[in-house]
């Protein structure tokens, strides 16, 4: 009766959501976006209004949050909030929230809760480090600055949101600082992981390389 669990860190644009989603895939197995969690929650405490730093408020209002995934879509309390979330302003909600600790623990308990009974690929910053620290393989992926804002503005772009690289870059670089700096759980690679730097990869050749690893462990 053992899963299987997949984690793969990294800061944004590292290629993370895309390459997790594909491993999944080919493997047969749930894929669960972690960033997709926070950022659904930054976006219910920012459209309630609800201070970033009142922690006593976030605490009380936690549980109002019900997030369910089915089909790869993610609902919040019911409406269908995939789309919504995937914008750059969402992005810097949910890194501003989830520096609270009863956020993140909302958030772990979910992929908890949802690894122990399935086999998994789970994306996000501190998956190999804090919240699955016993996963079968841990990656994580990595590329230089400018490549990540670029892959960013160009999925933006094609998503047909009037972005500048400028402030995308400015974006991912704030972002990089804050989840690398923070107290609870920073972004940074497990000591076992496998650090991959994806720059100058294609995104088959990451996944052709993870598959790579995936057989050699059998
Ligand atoms: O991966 P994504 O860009 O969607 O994540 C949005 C934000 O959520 C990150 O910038 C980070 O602050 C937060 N996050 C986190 N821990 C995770 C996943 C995301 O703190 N495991």
């Amino acid at each position: 009766n053992h899963t299987i669990k997949i984690a793969i860190d990294g800061p944004a644009g590292s290629g993370k959501s895309t390459i997790a989603q594909k491993i999944a895939d080919l493997l047969g197995i749930f894929y669960l976006n972690s960033g997709a969690l926070y950022r659904i929650i930054g976006y219910y405490l920012d459209n309630q209004q609800i201070n970033p730093e009142d922690s006593k408020t976030i605490m009380n209002k936690i549980d109002d949050i019900e997030i369910v995934i089915k089909n790869n879509k993610y609902y919040l309390n019911g409406e269908d909030v995939s789309d919504k979330i995937k914008n750059a302003k969402s992005g810097m909600l949910a890194s501003i929230y989830s520096k609270n600790a009863a956020v993140r623990e909302k958030v772990n308990h979910l992929i908890k809760e949802i690894s122990k009974k399935n086999s998994v690929v789970v994306d996000g910053r501190d998956i190999g480090t804090e919240v699955l620290p016993n996963s079968d393989i841990k990656i994580f992926l990595t590329a230089s600055l400018e490549e990540r804002a670029r892959r960013r503005w160009k999925e933006l772009k094609e998503r047909g949101e009037n972005v500048s690289y400028q402030d995308i870059l400015k974006e991912i670089e704030e972002r990089d600082k804050a989840d690398s700096t923070r107290n609870i759980s920073p972004l940074r690679p497990a000591e076992d992981a496998i650090i991959i730097d994806t720059t100058n990869k294609t995104i088959e050749d990451v996944i052709q390389e993870i598959v790579n690893i995936l057989k050699e462990k059998g």
